[in-house]
């Protein structure tokens, strides 16, 4: 056969064996050990994952792990925060500075920064009226009352807040909800009457 025939031959050839497209059943063994691996991964990682908790964790971690759970103190901040925001921000403001001559501020106040707590929460359950003063600043307004709306723990938690915020730099001491209760029970009769500020001045600064 010359050189051309061959030429010829594989040209023939190339016509002949044209790639052909069959249509064949995609294999199911690679989603089958797909499902294999992954299942067996969730079993070994549910095993020894310790579901994340950084106690077993902590140990990779480069800086320290948190805190577990909250202090009682730190409870007490972040929930009487929400009451605060919720029934007092709108009038003595979410900084707790008040409104120049209609509501005193807490921050700072001398009234809240009080030895103790007492006058704050007879104050808190059943209101005050008339002139206050404030810092040196005299206000004459009247505060709702909160008695029938907040339990023993909200109040507790709000005035621990309130004489606690770090940012608002008031020192006072935590409140608790039998405290609370205590001081509610013995002015049972002073319900829906606010306070007068002489009031509230003559009654003791601590249970
Ligand atoms: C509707 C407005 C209003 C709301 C809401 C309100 N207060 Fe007052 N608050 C006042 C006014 C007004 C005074 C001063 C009353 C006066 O002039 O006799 C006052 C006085 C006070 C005082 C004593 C004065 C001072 O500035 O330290 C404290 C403490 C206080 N409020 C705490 C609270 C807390 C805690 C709440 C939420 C549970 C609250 N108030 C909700 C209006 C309000």
């Amino acid at each position: 056969m010359s050189e051309q025939d061959l030429n010829m031959e594989e040209g023939r050839d190339s016509v002949v064996r044209e790639p052909q497209a069959n249509s064949v059943a995609t294999p199911a063994w690679p989603f089958i050990l797909m499902v294999v691996l992954l299942w067996c991964g969730m079993r070994y990682f549910d095993a020894h994952g310790g579901a994340f908790d950084n106690r077993v964790f902590a140990k990779n971690m480069s800086s320290p792990p948190p805190v577990l759970g909250m202090s009682p103190e730190q409870e007490a901040l972040a929930k009487g925060k929400t009451v605060y925001l919720q029934y007092c921000a709108a009038c003595h403001q979410p900084h707790g500075k008040g409104v120049p001559g209609q509501f005193p501020p807490l921050s700072g106040s001398d009234w809240v920064n009080n030895v103790g707590p007492n006058r704050m929460i007879r104050l808190v359950l059943d209101g005050v009226s008339g002139p206050i003063t404030v810092n040196g600043a005299v206000y004459n307004n009247a505060m709702v009352p909160w008695r029938p709306m907040l339990s023993d723990e909200q109040i507790a938690w709000v005035v621990s807040y309130v004489r606690n915020d770090p940012e608002w730099g008031n020192t006072g001491t935590f409140v608790s909800a039998a405290e609370v209760k205590a001081i509610r029970e013995a002015t049972v009769s002073h319900a829906g009457q606010p306070y007068s500020a002489g009031e509230l001045l003559s009654s003791p600064d601590s249970n």
